[in-house]
């Protein structure tokens, strides 16, 4: 078992990398990732077994939010260590049978990977093996237009992810890029937004002289300025 263990521990991608290259089988045809994206945002997220309840709730919410994220320019793109055959027929299954907190007749359009040998979710670092040797977790990665792994997020086997988070996280990235900006604790758009901290001792002094311009200063390392929801979404949706 700790031999398998340490096999299954590989390099896992980290923020910043590139995120790493696969052919793969999906739900939707084959995949070159990410050059198949290159151009748009994609959230790459894993999960531990078709047919199985958490999972479910979340192909669920995910597939009726995905015009939401493609607005955004975001595609969306899932992955377990199932067969294609296995993740056909429970796709069937949460369209035909499956209702649930008012969502009904889901069909999820977005491509879901199969990973029987688990070389992607080896790859990405999705198999933790002190939580599951042979399922992959809860992860999601947000990948740029350029393919940089910009955010990764992982739950357990237990936990189903928030998906309004995760929406959340993605304008949070596009603002920060479109803006030049950073994004406070439990920031949503319309809420102020932080600007990079004063480099020089003069840029610290005018802070606090109260040369600040658009700038509401709390101390000379925390300024705020507030962008108009519309300026956001203007900017950050379709792009
Ligand atoms: C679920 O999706 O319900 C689930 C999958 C694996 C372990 C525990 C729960």
């Amino acid at each position: 078992m700790e031999e398998q263990k340490e096999q299954l521990a590989v390099a896992m991608p980290r923020i910043g990398d590139a995120a790493p290259e696969f052919k793969a089988v999906t739900t939707q045809g084959d995949i070159n990732f990410p050059s198949d994206y290159k151009g748009n945002w994609v959230i790459l997220f894993s999960h531990p077994a078709d047919f199985t309840p958490v999972c479910t709730s979340e192909f669920m919410t995910f597939a009726s939010m995905e015009e939401q994220f493609a607005r955004a320019n975001c595609k969306l793109v899932g992955l377990s260590v199932d067969g294609l055959y296995s993740h056909i027929a429970w796709l069937r299954t949460i369209k035909d049978k499956i209702e649930y907190r008012g969502m009904k007749d889901v069909e999820v359009k977005f491509p879901l990977i199969e990973d029987i040998t688990m070389e992607v979710a080896k790859k990405y670092g999705m198999i933790q093996p002190n939580e599951d040797t042979t399922k992959a977790v809860r992860a999601v990665f947000f990948i740029d237009p350029k393919g940089i792994i910009r955010t990764i997020i992982y739950y357990p086997l237990s936990l189903g992810r928030n998906f309004d988070e995760l929406y959340r996280v993605l304008l949070a990235l596009k603002t920060s890029d479109e803006f030049g900006v950073a994004t406070p604790a439990d920031w949503r758009p319309g809420d102020d937004v932080i600007i990079s901290p004063a480099g020089s001792c003069g840029s610290a002094q005018n802070r606090m002289e109260g040369k600040k311009g658009d700038m509401d200063c709390k101390d000379w390392f925390f300024c705020t300025k507030k962008i108009n929801e519309d300026d956001i979404m203007k900017k950050v949706l379709k792009k």
